[in-house]
């Protein structure tokens, strides 16, 4: 595994962390976490393709100039990480919730570079104004009393309850992550996710091989409307994961690569 990074737009550095060797899988992981997230991915996937996970802006290590930036911005920065690392190859691009988002909206800004969607624990509809008021109180609160402060009430909708223990090497990764993350990325990540385009009217017309992947205790992409936009996407299937909740490229981590590797293997 080794880690570089490089001049991206806005003079931000982009982190990048990659393992393995083959076709090239882009993990964008979600929100407010790190690439990290994907460690068992680039220990396990890494015998097959070349995993490829950056650190979206302000998070891990990559920096924020800019207090704000849009989730269409951050689908650029994720083209020239394959420009830079993949130049001429289409690849799988797999998101986990706000990376999901992204990955949305790479499909729509440069689908032809696209070889397989996988978008886990997420979901292709806009906030309402209830949760962007609730994106403010988070930034509010993360100014007044540290990140931690704002993002900590998270922790029990990440993960599922048996992970939920300071004995769960899970739990402890995911705090890990969660303390690390600065009040800027907290602020900056939370009006970019509440100012997100809708995808619904979109899905019919996502003609990439899709697969949508999410965990049976999530309640943030719940399974059963994850199921029902799911089927909208023409060449898609859907997986739900039982025994994890957001998280479940870290909770499951064995059935997720599993899932994973057999859609990418059924499209070559
Ligand atoms: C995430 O896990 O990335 C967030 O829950 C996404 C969101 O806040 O919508």
């Amino acid at each position: 595994m080794n880690t570089i990074s490089f001049l991206a737009a806005r003079g931000n550095l982009i982190s990048v962390t990659m393992a393995g060797q083959g076709p090239p899988l882009i993990l964008l992981h979600g929100f407010p976490l790190d690439h990290r997230q994907w460690l068992p991915q680039l220990s396990q996937l890494a015998t097959h393709y070349r995993i490829i996970a950056p650190d979206l802006r302000g998070f891990g290590r990559s920096t924020l100039t800019e207090q704000q930036y849009t989730l269409a911005e951050l689908a650029g920065d994720v083209e020239q990480v394959r420009q830079h690392l993949a130049p001429d190859q289409r690849i799988a691009v797999c998101g986990l919730s706000m990376g999901g988002y992204v990955a949305f909206e790479y499909w729509r800004q440069y689908a032809s570079n696209l070889k397989a969607l996988i978008l886990a624990n997420t979901k292709p509809e806009a906030d309402s104004d209830q949760a962007r008021e609730a994106r403010e109180q988070m930034c509010s609160l993360a100014r007044q009393s540290g990140s931690w402060q704002a993002v900590a009430p998270m922790l029990p909708k990440l993960l599922a309850d048996h992970h939920l223990s300071t004995e769960s090497a899970v739990y402890s990764a995911t705090q890990q992550m969660l303390k690390a993350c600065s009040v800027e990325a907290v602020c900056a990540a939370q009006l970019a996710l509440g100012n997100r385009a809708d995808f619904i009217a979109k899905l019919p017309a996502i003609d990439t091989p899709t697969l949508v992947i999410t965990g049976a205790d999530d309640t943030i992409a719940p399974a059963e409307q994850t199921r029902k936009w799911a089927a909208v996407i023409p060449n898609s299937a859907c997986h739900v994961l039982a025994q994890a909740a957001h998280l479940t490229s870290l909770e499951t981590p064995d059935e997720f690569n599993r899932l994973v590797h057999s859609f990418l293997q059924s499209l070559s």
